[in-house]
């Protein structure tokens, strides 16, 4: 075991965690934290997308060692004081989730997207949301609200 830091939605958490023990586990049976899915633990699908200094990455492929002394948001750190955060607010306000499974992972994927100033277009959109998989397929309002959120639309 090795200890290790993490400062999760603002929180800071001291941890002992295995070597082997994946981020998105530690985030969803260490800290509760169950808005970050596991759709395929296989790097494939991006359920499990958080951010991890700021950046979105798969939290399936990332050791909880190896985000020793990183911040991290989950979806849960979204919200601000009971408001919606703007992109979570375009999802609701465009339809962009049907079953939801995939939403927690796509919302913080454009929420990166956003703020790297990469969501320009539907076409830099759709390319920044490659990694991120819906299963049931509904694209087009995602990418609605994505580009509403961004100030696009
Ligand atoms: S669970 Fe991480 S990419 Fe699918
Ligand atoms: S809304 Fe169901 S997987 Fe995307």
């Amino acid at each position: 075991m090795r200890p290790v830091t993490l400062t999760v939605n603002g929180v800071r958490h001291e941890l002992e965690l295995a070597p082997r023990e994946l981020l998105v586990h530690v985030l969803r049976e260490r800290l509760g934290l169950t808005g970050t899915n596991v759709g395929c633990d296989t790097s494939s699908c991006g359920a499990c997308t958080v951010l991890l200094d700021g950046e979105s990455v798969k939290s399936c492929t990332v050791l909880g060692v190896q985000a020793d002394g990183a911040a991290i948001t989950t979806i849960e750190g979204l919200a601000r004081g009971g408001e919606l955060h703007p992109v979570q607010q375009a999802f609701h306000d465009h339809h962009a989730l049907q079953c939801g499974y995939c939403t927690p992972g796509m919302v913080m994927a454009a929420v990166s997207l956003i703020e790297s100033g990469e969501a320009r277009d539907e076409e830099s959109i759709r390319n920044g949301l490659e990694g991120n998989l819906c299963r049931c397929t509904g694209y087009h309002n995602i990418v609605e609200a994505v580009a509403a959120a961004a100030g696009k639309a």
